[in-house]
């Protein structure tokens, strides 16, 4: 099979921080299509190996396992090229499809187009409209283009609308991959095989077996240079709006009845559609927001929020926030759903915990521990079932929490696959269960709506914590008010 990927913002920072990387292991894995050019474009002018030259001097800030050697860096710098446009000029939207559909040998191709061409939207969101309107006017929207969207994807319902709206006049729903890079994460895949590759879990998955669910998106890092794009965002449209609400619909979703995409993508459209919605009371009760301001992270002291780069004075934007909310159908009925990210947190920790509820009557001394399943996403790659057992000391013992601990990495001897490489030779094939529909993505932000609302009429801002903790304390509140921790106190 033979493809033009094609990266929009070819000189920008996701390029050659997550995309070229991803390309790189790809190729080296073995699983790049053969017959394959990636063209870079972006607005200044260089040549081929200038640009071959630029990236890689990039690679030398990619970690040592997953630098090339000069030997395949030669290799791969083969099929990179680069264009340059300015991408408010429609000639060069024609000279880009002059590139695509009549390669001369210079180019990479002897003759005749790709069977498919990728458009890799690895620009500012803003410009996202411009660029599918002018590839649509030049035709290059046939059914051989698929279009990649990277988040975020609008500020807001409206500004997403307005960018599907535009993307559809020239894209069909199945031309436009939107990209969450979690669903590309192994640990995410393997939640769909847990829970639908195995017998075991599904007839417990729901209210009478499960007493909460708990997902965490920690970081250690702080905003670093991105304080101007990070300031304008915030932790709600940064990661709950897609990342953290993409996890709770692979938690909380029926079975699909085959793994197509749209069966799949229904599903958790319909998780979507069931969230209780939030109202200015619920907001003020169960939404936490927060900011980090000076501590310790891993004993090195960190900065405030306000003063890292290019943030503006006196900013109220949350790096923290922590939420409760339920699922409103027959399955999940009554049982709370926390969902809590943040940067410069205690730990990089993100994870999934299902807590089992207690047994209904204990024959046992002492404490019995409810069930729970750890699900963990990064920096490790695993599931944890814990559980009591006897150690077998005498009669009338009490019960020891012991657990089965499932390490990926070591369970499987290949290397496991990155999520922007998963998700970016899944464009080229056309596979889309991995990416997320307009509908999901609309349905996600007119959740999230009323938070901002409440949050934009609230006088108090964002909760102070400590660089280097979990959190406001704020957030420990609202999960004990259920009589419940977050998985990190237990
Ligand atoms: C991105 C956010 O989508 O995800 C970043 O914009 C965040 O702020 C990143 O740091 C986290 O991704 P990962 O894969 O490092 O957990």
């Amino acid at each position: 099979m033979s493809f033009d990927l094609v990266l929009f913002g070819g000189t920008g920072d996701l390029t050659w921080r997550k995309l070229m990387p991803a390309l790189f292991q790809a190729f080296r894995h073995g699983k790049l299509p053969e017959h394959g050019r990636i063209l870079a474009v972006a607005r200044d002018e260089r040549t081929h190996d200038q640009y071959r030259d630029f990236i890689r001097e990039r690679f030398a800030n990619v970690e040592s396992a997953k630098r090339p050697t000069d030997e395949e860096f030669s290799q791969f710098a083969r099929m990179l090229f680069y264009r340059r446009m300015d991408l408010a000029q429609p000639e060069h939207y024609a000279g880009l499809r002059r590139w695509i559909e009549q390669p001369s040998g210079e180019d990479g191709r002897a003759s005749g187009p790709a069977d498919t061409a990728v458009m890799f939207l690895a620009t500012s969101p803003h410009l996202f409209p411009q660029i599918c309107a002018q590839l649509g006017a030049v035709g290059l929207n046939g059914p051989r283009v698929r279009v990649v969207l990277e988040k975020p994807l609008g500020h807001d319902l409206a500004s997403a609308q307005e960018i599907n709206r535009v993307v559809r006049a020239s894209f069909s729903e199945d031309q436009a991959l939107r990209i969450d890079h979690y669903l590309g994460k192994p640990a995410v895949q393997n939640l769909m095989a847990l829970r639908f590759g195995n017998a075991l879990f599904e007839p417990i998955w729901r209210r009478e077996s499960i007493a909460n669910i708990q997902i965490t998106i920690a970081e250690s890092i702080g905003v670093g240079t991105r304080g101007d794009f990070y300031d304008r965002t915030g932790a709600l449209r940064d990661m709950v709006q897609n990342h953290a609400l993409q996890l709770l619909t692979m938690i909380a979703m029926e079975p699909p009845s085959t793994s197509d995409a749209d069966a799949i993508r229904d599903e958790k459209l319909k998780v979507l559609k069931s969230l209780r919605p939030f109202t200015a009371e619920s907001v003020a009760r169960d939404v936490v927001r927060g900011q980090y301001k000076a501590g310790t992270v891993d004993g090195t002291p960190a900065p405030g929020y306000l003063d890292e780069a290019k943030v503006p004075a006196g900013s109220r934007t949350e790096t923290f926030v922590a939420l409760r909310t339920e699922v409103q159908n027959w399955r999940w009925a009554g049982v709370p759903f926390y969902l809590r990210t943040g940067k410069r947190l205690a730990a990089r920790d993100a994870q999934i915990v299902v807590n089992f509820r207690e047994v209904p009557h204990p024959i046992f001394p002492g404490a019995n521990q409810p069930n729970k399943l750890v699900i963990k996403l990064q920096p490790e790659d695993g599931l944890e079932l814990h559980l009591m057992a006897a150690k077998g000391a005498g009669s009338n013992e009490s019960l020891t929490p012991v657990k089965l601990d499932l390490d990926f990495d070591k369970a499987f001897d290949t290397e496991r696959v990155g999520a922007y490489e998963k998700l970016l030779l899944d464009a080229i094939a056309g596979r889309l269960n991995l990416f997320v529909r307009s509908d999901e993505q609309e349905q996600a932000w007119r959740w999230v709506e009323p938070i901002l609302k409440g949050w934009a009429d609230d006088p108090n801002g964002p909760r102070a914590y400590a660089a280097g903790s979990w959190g406001p304390p704020a957030s420990s509140a609202m999960v004990a008010r259920d009589g419940h921790v977050w998985d990190e106190e237990q």
